[in-house]
C-alpha cells in the first residue's frame, strides 16, 4: 500500500526516517542521495522546496538543510544532490558515511522557492554551481510535464569537471521545445578545454541568453558573491524586483546566530521539556541567547528560512521576522522560528 505524505506544518520529523537507496556520483565532488521512506510513500512537495537532515557529527545530532533536486512527479522518492565543502561537517559525513542501505532522519519538504509560487510564461533560471539543484526540480518537473512554457537557464561552473547534472540539461533541452540551456565556465578543466562561453556572469551574457531578460520571471540559486552580482545586473537591466526570487542561504555551511540588538532589558526563557533557561535581551533572537547560554537547539539557516528552528511557544509573546520558513497555521497555533524571534516577556518553550 501506498500512503501520502504531504509538507508538514512543522519540523519535527514528518518525513523521516528516509532509507538511501541510491548514490550517484554526479561530479567530482558532487553526490545525489536517493532516498525513500520505510514504509513505501508518495510525496507531496514542491520543486524547488529543501529537506532538513539530522546526521550524528562527532556523537552529536547536527542538521542542515538540502534542496530536493527531483522531480514531485517522482513521488515516490526524493533525491538530494550535495557537494562536498571544506569544513561542511554534514555535507562530508553525507559524502563519506550515508551508503544504500543507510537511513537518514530528515523534516520537511520545506520552502517557497518554486515555480509554483511564481507562475509565468517565461522564465530565466540562474544559477551556479551546486546552487543548480532546487532549478534542475523545477527543469525537470516542466520537462516531466511537457509544461507549455519557455524556460532559459543560465548556469555558472568553474570548469567543465564542474558542471552539475551535464549531461541531463543537453537531454532535456533537446527533448523540450521551450528550453534552452547556457553553461558558462570560467575556465579549463585539466582534462577539457572549454568551448562554451567563459567568464563570470555579466550583463552581456545574460542578455545574449534571454534578449528579454526584464520581461521573464527569474529564479536564481547559487553563491552568496554569485547572488550579489545578479541581483545588481538584474537592477542594471529594469527587471522588476517583484519578479526575481532567490534561494539566498549556503544551507550546507550556516552562519554562526545573529547577535541581536539588545536594549539591556532581559527576559526570562524557559525550556519546559528539558528544564534549561537562560535569559534573553530584547531584540536578541532567542537561538542566539540561547547559544550564548551554552545551549545548542536545532536550527540551519538561521535566516528564518528553513523552518528547523520552529518551535512551540508555551508561554508569554515573541516577535518574528521570517522569511517564509513557517506557515502562517503554524504561526496561528502559537509556534514561532528562534532564530528569528526575540521575546517581549518572560518565555516558556515547548524545548
Ligand atoms: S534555523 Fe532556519 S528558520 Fe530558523
Amino acid at each position: 500500500m501506498t500512503a501520502t505524505i504531504s509538507r508538514p506544518e512543522t519540523g519535527s520529523g514528518t518525513a523521516g526516517p528516509l532509507l538511501c537507496t541510491c548514490v550517484v556520483d554526479v561530479t567530482h565532488d558532487v553526490r545525489s542521495f536517493v532516498l525513500r521512506p520505510a514504509v513505501p510513500a508518495a510525496y507531496d512537495f514542491e520543486p524547488g522546496q529543501h529537506l532538513t537532515l539530522t546526521v550524528p557529527v562527532a556523537g552529536e545530532p547536527l542538521s542542515r538543510c538540502y534542496t530536493i533536486s527531483s522531480s514531485p512527479r517522482r513521488a515516490e522518492e526524493l533525491t538530494i544532490t550535495v557537494k562536498r565543502v571544506p569544513g561542511g561537517p554534514v555535507s562530508n559525513w553525507l559524502h563519506d558515511h550515508l551508503r544504500v542501505g543507510d537511513s537518514v532522519l530528515a523534516d520537511g519538504p520545506l520552502g517557497r522557492f518554486s515555480t509554483t509560487h511564481h507562475p509565468a510564461a517565461r522564465y530565466l533560471f540562474l544559477t551556479a554551481g551546486s546552487g543548480i539543484t532546487p532549478l534542475m526540480s523545477m527543469l525537470r518537473t516542466v520537462h516531466a510535464d511537457r509544461a507549455d512554457v519557455d524556460v532559459v537557464l543560465v548556469h555558472h561552473a568553474r570548469t567543465p569537471a564542474d558542471i552539475v547534472f551535464r549531461e541531463e540539461l543537453r537531454t532535456i533541452e533537446a527533448e523540450h521545445p521551450g528550453v534552452r540551456v547556457v553553461v558558462v565556465c570560467e575556465t579549463d578543466a585539466a582534462d577539457e578545454t572549454w568551448t562554451g562561453p567563459r567568464g563570470r556572469v555579466c550583463l552581456e551574457q545574460l542578455r545574449a541568453a534571454a534578449p528579454d531578460l526584464a520581461e521573464r520571471e527569474v529564479l536564481t540559486c547559487g553563491p552568496a558573491p554569485y547572488m550579489a552580482a545578479v541581483r545588481d545586473l538584474l537592477a542594471e537591466a529594469g527587471a522588476d524586483p517583484a519578479r526575481c526570487h532567490e534561494e539566498s542561504f549556503s544551507f550546507a555551511d550556516a552562519p554562526a546566530p545573529v547577535a541581536g540588538t539588545s536594549t539591556g532589558t532581559t527576559y526570562a526563557v524557559e525550556l519546559r521539556r528539558s528544564g534549561r533557561s537562560f535569559r534573553c535581551g530584547e531584540g536578541t533572537p532567542l537561538l542566539s541567547a540561547a547559544a550564548a547560554a551554552g545551549i545548542t537547539l536545532p536550527s540551519s539557516c538561521q535566516e528564518g528560512v528553513c523552518g528547523t528552528c520552529t518551535t512551540q511557544v508555551l508561554s508569554g509573546r515573541v516577535e518574528m521576522e521570517h522569511q517564509g520558513g513557517i506557515r502562517p497555521r503554524e504561526v496561528a497555533q502559537g509556534k514561532t522560528l528562534l532564530c528569528c524571534s526575540t521575546p517581549c516577556e518572560d518565555v516558556v518553550l515547548d524545548a
